[in-house]
């Protein structure tokens, strides 16, 4: 069973000619309100693949929360364990350029509201592999995450958004608790800094993998993912290249994804199993990039089974 500890958003989306700069105004001909929310999406992700997902998490008593959990019902995300609270439903304000790049606001609102406890001890034990990101308060998720790993589960934990504040501290806890870290390029960076740095992404990786003892993913676009083991062996999965129409959502495809097929493949950490993971992750992720918004272009299994890119 996947459960997905996370936040879970309504998307409202602009698509510009250039993202503003500081100070700049630019216009936009309309708006689409989307479903997001990077544990939100994983969630998508993964129940797509016929997985058995479950999201704990907490929306606002208001429209966009119904509309949320309506959403990761009807893709098959079990939803019994998701809070109304009294604070309003997450917002993401979302500008996509003629590139198909973004940049993102997220008004956190219920999710900042979160507790390691809204996690029920029923959806803990041997068979849980928990889905952690950053978009909700990280004292919830550490303490959610020690209780996974007590009850015998594994943890793939993405660090995503990275802080830009996280500490030597912070960052070693949440490394005890996690079995794969995922992260992008500047994240590695960012995260190997609060260890004493690291002179590239790549280095970054080898470092957090050896001195978390994890296994550390890093995604990089259009040059696909790599991965470095404890005992420093680092190797490469191809991107599949697409004309990306919109990237949002595509880390949150990799990641739930990847958390599918280790779920349905059991050993985490065989080399062989990460390779073939991360290679449906990677092909699923390009399939995200060809529609607009977080999920649309999220594939089913048939489809990423099916799909031959050009
Ligand atoms: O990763 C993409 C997601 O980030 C969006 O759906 C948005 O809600 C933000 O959380």
């Amino acid at each position: 069973m996947i459960l997905v500890f996370g936040s879970i958003n309504m998307d409202l989306v602009a698509a510009v000619t250039a993202i503003p700069r500081p100070g700049e105004t630019v216009l936009s001909p309309g708006y689409r309100t989307l479903f997001g929310g990077k544990g939100a999406n994983q969630a998508v992700a993964a129940a797509r693949m016929g997985s058995d997902v479950t999201m704990v998490g907490r929306v606002g008593q208001d429209g966009f929360g119904e509309a949320c959990r309506a959403n990761l019902a009807a893709n098959g995300v079990g939803t019994d364990h998701i809070v109304a609270g009294t604070a309003p439903t997450g917002c993401a304000f979302i500008t996509v350029d003629a590139a198909g790049e973004n940049a993102i606001t997220v008004a956190s609102g219920a999710n900042a509201a979160v507790e390691g406890s809204d996690v029920p001890a029923s959806l803990l034990g041997p068979q849980t592999l928990a889905v952690m990101q950053m978009e909700i308060p990280l004292a919830a998720s550490l303490a959610a995450a020690t209780r996974v790993r007590n009850a015998g589960g594994r943890v793939i934990w993405n660090l995503a958004p990275a802080p830009a504040d996280l500490g030597a501290a912070e960052l070693r806890a949440l490394l005890a608790t996690t079995d794969i870290l995922v992260v992008n390029e500047i994240e590695a960076l960012m995260a190997a800094k609060a260890l004493g740095g690291a002179t590239d992404f790549k280095a970054a990786a080898r470092r957090l993998a050896r001195e978390g003892n994890t296994i550390c993913v890093v995604t990089a676009g259009a040059s696909g993912a790599f991965f470095s083991t404890p005992d420093g062996e680092t190797r490469h999965v191809p991107a599949v290249p697409v004309s990306p129409v919109d990237t949002t959502g595509a880390g949150d495809t990799f990641v739930g994804v990847l958390a599918s097929e280790l779920a349905r493949r059991g050993e985490l950490a065989l080399r062989s199993t990460l390779d073939a993971a991360l290679g449906r992750a990677c092909a699923a992720a390009s399939m995200a990039c060809l529609a607009t918004g977080a999920q649309a272009g999220m594939p089913t299994r048939p489809q990423l089974d099916a799909w031959q890119p050009r």
